[in-house]
Formats: structure tokens, C-alpha cells, sequence
């Protein structure tokens, strides 16, 4: 459980830790690598630990030197990935085009949904079997195998009726090691699609397009060792900036990159913030004089990130406007007006809009998280609140935000963890070498 004690100002300078999203795919692309590979600035979060824990069932070799993971795939000693595991880690469902590009087999069971939506992996496996698999769904377990004499993934066309990150990295991955071309088109162009295309150039993929809508893949026989650092994250990036904004502080982050942030810093500047870049990664928002509504639909990038969603509702929830937030990305992601309603904001839900009329002040409650970034939502308007919030359901924090709490105190916030007797949630560990 988090106490916090709203309404003190931030002030001081905080450290991005490596960006979630782009570690857990590319720890399942050092899968590809018969050899040893090492990836630098991995954030220590219980879903890092969780997607390590489903490589080493696997038979892989991970080890952590502080932010650092060696892994070495040179043996996958087998091609099932358990379901204990993969219901925990929805991004567990990444090592299924690695272990077709390697070994021409797979059995990964179907992730299942989660609090924001069904989470459905239909493009993936329709892409898959573009590229020559076989692909059965048989009582919750994806079962893929490379038919055909070359036992090898055949290049292909590929459309997404949805520029799916997900899809587009994983058909990315399957096709580094396929026979031939392939084309995504559609294709995701988020900062951690080009984050693991760079890993996989790095290793000696041929991929060009990472970042726009058509991605060309041309197999190789094989990739080799890299040693490779993660991009900073951009979504914890955004929430500090918002924990600056909603607190009217000045504080300062590093490292970042901007152009990861540029319809974040647009909307934040589009109400009135004032954000200045102090270096090429190093941003420095000043003290907002006055917070107006906007409106915000979410959009594949480079639109706004539904995963910034969340926190923005809550900067806006004490704008002097209103304001109409959007989410188009997914279909169950606003469960986080509930618990802000409770503490005093007014927004109405209709479809999949959120009606977020501003209010002069929130005031402090016992609230309960649902998902990871709708956690982060609550511990802003606990950060801006009259009054102690007790935040409960920390599991979903955790899996995304490294240490939030002690970087926010660092910050000046008033903020505790309290460990609950019903909260002991007993993270994995990572053992630090397995033999
Ligand atoms: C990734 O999820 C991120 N997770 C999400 O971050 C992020 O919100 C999302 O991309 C969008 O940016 C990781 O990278 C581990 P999608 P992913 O496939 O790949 C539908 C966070 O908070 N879809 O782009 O699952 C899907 O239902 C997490 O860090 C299909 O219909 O996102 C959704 O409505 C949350 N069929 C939409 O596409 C498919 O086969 C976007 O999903 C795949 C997706």
C-alpha cells in the first residue's frame, strides 16, 4: 500500500531508468542469437524479472550484473514456454517468433486478457502463417511449426489491419532469420519497434524502415553476439513530467529524448506548461502558472501514447477547463475514472470517451489501482490531492515503474510504501548466475 500526503512541491532532478517496453522485447530477441549477448540499461521491474524467468525455463542462461543482462541462447533446451509463467507476462507471448526463427517450433500458451482489454495476438498468428507456419490454437495453447522441407520461415507480404507493436515485432524477429524478403506494412512505428530492429541490426539483421509504416526484412542464416543499450523510457519520462505539472514544480530528467515525447511536450505546452531542454537529453519543466482543458485522442505513434492516457486524465481532472479524452487504442482503459472521481474530480464516461470537467482541488482518498498506468495515475492525483491517498493493488505498479516511490521522495514528495500483511507480494527474484 502507498501513503501519500498531497500539495508539497517537487523539486530537483530525476533519472529515467531503460524503457520497459523496448528490455521485454528485446530480451526475447537475444533468443534469435546463438551466441552470447548483452543488453544494458534493462530497468529492474517485476515484469523484467518475470520475461527472464520464461527464457530460463526455456533453457537459456540469464545473468544480471546491476542494470545489465547477459543472456546466451546458444542452446534452447526446449520450445514451451510454461503457462504459469506466461499468464503473468502477456509480453511472454514474444518469444514465439524467435523460437519458429530458431528451432521451427513453438507452444506458447494464449496470453490472456488483462484489466485494459482482450488483448487478442490474431495479427501475430496470421502473420506467422504468412510466413509458412503452422499455427493451431488448441485449449489455450498457440502451437506453431515451420512446415515444409527447408524447415525454414518463408519471406512474405505481410499487412496489419492494425499497426499492432506487438505484431510488428514479433513478425519482425520471426523474419530476420526467414528465407527471402519480408514486408510489414501498417507496421507500428513506435520508439521501441526501432529500439528492437536496431538490437537486431546490431546482431546482424538486415532490416531497414523501423520507425515508418513499411519495414523490410531480408533473412540472414544467422545473427551474432551484440552488446546492446536500451532506449530511456518515454512513458516514465511523461509521467515525471506530469508529476511536475500537477504539483506546479520545477524539476528537471535525464536522460530522455524528446522526439520519443513530441505529442506529450505538445499537449503539455498546449495547456500551459512551460518545458525547456536543457541538452539534447535533459528536459526542465518550470512551475505552471495555470493548467487549461484539451482534448486528447489516443493514437498508434506518433499520435498521443494510450500509455500516457491515464496520467493525463489526471493533470486535467484540476484543469480550469474541460476537456475530452479518447482512447481508441484499447477497449477497457478507462477504469481509472472511478477511482479519480473518488477523490473528487468529475468525469463522465460515454463509450470511449471521457468527459473530464476541471475542478479546483482533489482531495485525498483510499483508492485502488486496476492497471499499471492507471497506478500511476492515482499516486499523481495522490501527489496533487488535499490530504492522504492510500494507493492499494501496487503489483500493477511495480511491473512498469522502477522505484517510483524513492524517486518521487527524492523529489521532495511526501510518500510511503506500507507493506499490508495481505499485500506481501513475493516477486521473483532473478538469481544473479545460473550455471
Ligand atoms: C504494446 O502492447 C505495449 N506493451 C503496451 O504497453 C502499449 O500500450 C501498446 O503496445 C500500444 O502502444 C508492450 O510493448 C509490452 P498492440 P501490445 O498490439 O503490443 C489490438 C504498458 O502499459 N490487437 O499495439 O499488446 C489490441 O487488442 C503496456 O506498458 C489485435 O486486435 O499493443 C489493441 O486494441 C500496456 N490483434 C491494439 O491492437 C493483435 O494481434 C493495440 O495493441 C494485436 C493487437
Amino acid at each position: 500500500m502507498l501513503h501519500i500526503w498531497g500539495r508539497s512541491p517537487l523539486n530537483g532532478h530525476v533519472k529515467i531508468s531503460g524503457a520497459k517496453n523496448a528490455a521485454l522485447v528485446i530480451m526475447a530477441g537475444a533468443l534469435l542469437c546463438p551466441q552470447e549477448c548483452r543488453i544494458r540499461n534493462v530497468p529492474s521491474l517485476a515484469d523484467v524479472r518475470r520475461m527472464a524467468e520464461i527464457l530460463m525455463a526455456l533453457g537459456i542462461s540469464v545473468q544480471q550484473q546491476d542494470d545489465s543482462l547477459t543472456i546466451n541462447a546458444q542452446h534452447i533446451g526446449q520450445s514451451h514456454a510454461p503457462y504459469e509463467l506466461v499468464s503473468q507476462l502477456r509480453a511472454s507471448f514474444f518469444v514465439v517468433g524467435p523460437l519458429l526463427a530458431r528451432l521451427g517450433i513453438a507452444r506458447v500458451p494464449l496470453p490472456g486478457g488483462c484489466a485494459i482489454g482482450a488483448r487478442p495476438v490474431d495479427l501475430h498468428v496470421r502473420g506467422l502463417q504468412a510466413m509458412g507456419a503452422d499455427v493451431q490454437i488448441e485449449h489455450g495453447i498457440v502451437q506453431a511449426c515451420v512446415t515444409g522441407s527447408s524447415r525454414r520461415l518463408q519471406g512474405a507480404r505481410i499487412y496489419l489491419d492494425y499497426p499492432s507493436v506487438g505484431a510488428t515485432e514479433t513478425l519482425m524477429m520471426a523474419a530476420t532469420l526467414a528465407e527471402g524478403e519480408t514486408i510489414i506494412e501498417n507496421a507500428a512505428q513506435e520508439p521501441e519497434v526501432v529500439d528492437l530492429a536496431n538490437f537486431c541490426r546490431a546482431m546482424g539483421a538486415r532490416i531497414r524502415g523501423a520507425g515508418t509504416n513499411t519495414i523490410v526484412i531480408l533473412g540472414v542464416p544467422s545473427l551474432h553476439t551484440t552488446d546492446y543499450s536500451i532506449i530511456p523510457d518515454r512513458v516514465e519520462a511523461g509521467t515525471f513530467l506530469v508529476a511536475g505539472a500537477i504539483t506546479r514544480s520545477e524539476i528537471s530528467l535525464s536522460p530522455v529524448i524528446p522526439d520519443h515525447l513530441t505529442a506529450v511536450l505538445a499537449k503539455l505546452r498546449e495547456i500551459g506548461a512551460e518545458i525547456v531542454a536543457e541538452s539534447p537529453n535533459h528536459l526542465r519543466i518550470l512551475p505552471m502558472q495555470t493548467c487549461l482543458g484539451t482534448d486528447i485522442e489516443t493514437l498508434p505513434y506518433p499520435g498521443f501514447p494510450t500509455d500516457m492516457q491515464a496520467q493525463f486524465m489526471a493533470l486535467l481532472t484540476l484543469s480550469d477547463g474541460d476537456s475530452v479524452i479518447t482512447e481508441t487504442v484499447f477497449e477497457n482503459r478507462l477504469r481509472h475514472v472511478a477511482e479519480l472521481n473518488r477523490m473528487g474530480a468529475d468525469v463522465r464516461v460515454k463509450g470511449n470517451h471521457a468527459i473530464v470537467r476541471g475542478v479546483p482541488f482533489l482531495s485525498g482518498a483510499p483508492v485502488v489501482a486496476t492497471d499499471l498506468r492507471a497506478s500511476a495515475a492515482l499516486v499523481l492525483a495522490g501527489l496533487a490531492a488535499e490530504g492522504k491517498t492510500t494507493i492499494q493493488g501496487l503489483q500493477h505498479l511495480d511491473r512498469g515503474y522502477e522505484n517510483l516511490e524513492s524517486k518521487l521522495k527524492q523529489l521532495g514528495a511526501r510518500i510511503q510504501r506500507v507493506v499490508a500483511d495481505a499485500e506481501t507480494v513475493d516477486l521473483p527474484v532473478l538469481p544473479v548466475s545460473l550455471s
